[in-house]
């Protein structure tokens, strides 16, 4: 397997991308609120893409995918399709996961939202899958190996007796949405390919409050727990640096350091 070594060129475009995905999850996020369908919430995700942005939404007939991003509320792991008859209700978690493209290099980033008031184990769910998020940036490093990443997110996971999805992980990214490596968001320390410079890659834990298997819907798309209980998901497009890490679609409402 080869990863990909971006050049400072390459670098300098997939902080654009990136800075357009973490300014759509500000935007939208004023938008999430009980009585708003996830269809409306797609197309003004859509709208501020291609018109205020300039950018192309790479989910759109991604493989087939027939939205802008995924919505993706309470039991859904993740690709859940924006409709215009799902509308949320206080309480709702959602994640919304948006991939601009901007002069061919993608930006991938998601968060999860409380609509209203969320429950006690919404928000300690959603709280404990960013930790797991940031653990697994924290480990960010030349020298470093993908299983230290995923190592970190399981033992922060399951220590809180959450469970992780094994069907998803990360990924390379760059001109190509998912490139090599895949970055599971399980693992042992020290396994798995060395970090190097210049690699980009997303981290996108997704936990369960519940056991951590899943099913797919007959749409082919939409990825639920087979318990239906509650999920999460959190993620970021990550540049391995000289010195560490750097969050490309780092946000205001972040609550680690953009670059270590
Ligand atoms: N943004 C998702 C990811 O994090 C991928 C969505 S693919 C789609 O990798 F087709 F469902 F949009
Ligand atoms: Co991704
Ligand atoms: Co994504």
């Amino acid at each position: 397997m080869t990863v990909e070594i971006k050049t400072p060129d390459e670098i300098e475009k997939m902080r654009a991308a990136g800075a357009l995905a973490a300014a759509q999850l500000t935007m939208i996020g004023a938008h999430v609120k009980p009585g708003v369908s996830t269809g409306e919430l797609d197309r003004i995700c859509h709208e501020y893409t291609v018109n205020i942005q300039k950018a192309t939404p790479a989910p759109l007939n991604y493989r087939g995918f027939p939205k802008s991003i995924c919505t993706s509320v309470n039991h859904v792991v993740c690709h859940g399709i924006p409709s215009d008859e799902k509308i949320l209700k206080n309480g709702d978690i959602i994640n919304i996961d948006v991939t601009p493209r901007k002069d061919g290099f993608h930006g991938d980033s998601s968060k999860t939202f409380i609509v209203g008031k969320g429950s006690v184990l919404a928000e300690r769910l959603i709280r404990i899958c960013q930790e797991c998020l940031y653990r697994g940036i924290k480990t960010v490093r030349p020298g470093a190996h993908l299983g230290d990443i995923g190592h970190a997110i399981q033992t922060h996971a399951e220590r809180n007796r959450f469970s992780v999805v094994r069907e998803f992980c990360g990924h390379g990214i760059g001109r190509i949405f998912h490139d090599e490596p895949q970055v599971l968001h399980y693992g042992q320390p020290g396994t798995g390919i060395e970090l190097s410079p210049g690699m980009t890659i997303t981290i996108e834990p997704m936990i369960n409050a519940g056991k951590k298997e899943v099913r797919l819907l007959p749409d082919n798309w939409t990825v639920v727990t087979k318990d239906h209980k509650l999920t999460a998901q959190w993620e970021h497009t990550i540049l391995v640096t000289e010195t560490g890490y750097e969050i490309l679609t780092y946000r205001s409402d972040d609550t680690i350091p953009r670059c270590s």
